[in-house]
């Protein structure tokens, strides 16, 4: 089996696609470092995968490159997981909005223009739980109403809409998983976990948007990879929530940061930002009935992983 990674000097796309290289699959990655955070990190992310015969790496640009002249064609049907994307739900206001579109709707349409005329396993999407705003129900089931509060939520589930309708028009045999926040080793040093381990390590302040009441539901960075190998049986055309199970205040966050990190944190409460949603909590029925997908990393347990490596690295951002 071969394997593309879109994203793959990200976050989520490196652990990815390490665990694929482990298994022994060719595992093809392509990164063009956008500047969201600095490319120093996401060389880090990519430090180990570069050891490794199975895997090669391509710097290009998915709105611009030719994937012909990356992914020879041959015989070997292709599974690709498409994780390239503008994240950040906070910054894709005002004139940013164009980074999102570009990066998250038009790069995403291109590569399924691609790949409707290659053979293809499976094309994984990266979507989001931004993608139903603020659900008046909780928790969010994968046909609840989806009414995104942030520009990039419009933008994920855009993509998703282009999953969608290049498999019912074209066959392509796609798949969206949403994710809900995810967490661990190698978070975004945008996300609110990366931020406060720093902030407490050096005994700075922690922002806190709004009241610290609002929930997400977070999860553990290897319960998402999971989930992706999960999806390779996935029917093609459908969407499921690859969620923690559970969800939990931003302010019990820092109660359990204080008490692993046996220090009082100095929390500042500024405005809730626009783009936020108030709570994300998701429904996993349908990828437990159908994936067979159970999330299973306690929530201390992996919050703890993440200061390690926070720790181990001497992350300077
Ligand atoms: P990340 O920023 O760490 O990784 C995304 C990578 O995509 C970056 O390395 C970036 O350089 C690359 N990229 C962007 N545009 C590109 C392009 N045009 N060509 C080539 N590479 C490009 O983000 P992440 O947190 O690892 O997120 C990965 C995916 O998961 C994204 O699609 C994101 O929307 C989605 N997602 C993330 C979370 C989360 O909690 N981290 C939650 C829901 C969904
Ligand atoms: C995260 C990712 O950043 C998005 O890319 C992704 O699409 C989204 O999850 C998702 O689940 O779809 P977010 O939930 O905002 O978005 O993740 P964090 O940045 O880790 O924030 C978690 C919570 O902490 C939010 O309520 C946020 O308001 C709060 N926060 C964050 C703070 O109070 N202070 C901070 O400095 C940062």
């Amino acid at each position: 089996m071969k394997f593309l990674v879109t994203g793959v000097a990200g976050f989520i796309g490196s652990h990815l696609a390490e665990n694929l290289v482990k298994k022994g699959f060719n595992v093809i990655g392509i990164d063009c470092f956008i500047d969201y955070y600095p490319r120093w990190m996401k060389e880090k992310n990519l430090k180990w995968l570069k050891t490794q015969p199975n895997f090669t790496f391509f710097e290009s640009d998915l709105f611009t490159c030719d994937l012909n002249s990356i992914i020879q064609s041959s015989d070997d049907a292709i599974t690709i997981f498409h994780l390239a994307a503008q994240a950040g739900v906070r910054a894709s206001w005002g004139g940013n909005f164009e980074i999102y579109t570009k990066n998250n709707i038009q790069v995403t349409q291109r590569l399924l223009e691609w790949a409707k005329q290659v053979n293809i396993n499976k094309f994984i999407y990266a979507s989001s739980s931004s993608v139903y705003g603020d659900c008046e129900e909780l928790p969010e089931e994968e046909d609840s109403i989806l009414k995104p509060v942030s520009p990039y939520g419009v933008t994920k589930l855009a993509g998703e809409h282009l999953c969608y309708l290049y498999w019912k028009n074209f066959g392509v045999p796609t798949v969206a998983l949403r994710y809900f926040t995810v967490y661990g080793p190698r978070q975004r040093p945008d996300m609110a976990f990366h931020k406060f381990i720093k902030a407490m390590l050096n005994d700075k302040e922690i922002e806190i948007y709004g009241d610290g009441n609002q929930t997400r539901d977070f999860t553990y960075i290897d319960d998402i990879i999971e989930g992706h190998i999960l999806a390779l049986d996935a029917p093609d055309g459908e969407v499921f929530n690859i969620g923690g199970g559970k969800r939990i205040t931003v302010n019990s966050v820092i109660k359990i940061l204080e008490k692993i990190l046996n220090k009082k944190a100095k929390v500042k409460y500024i405005e809730r930002q626009k783009g936020d949603v108030r709570d994300t909590f998701a429904s996993i029925t349908k990828a437990n009935e159908i994936l067979n997908y159970t999330p299973k990393t306690k929530f201390e347990e992996g919050l703890r992983k993440e200061i390690e490596w926070y720790k181990k690295k001497q992350v300077k951002v």
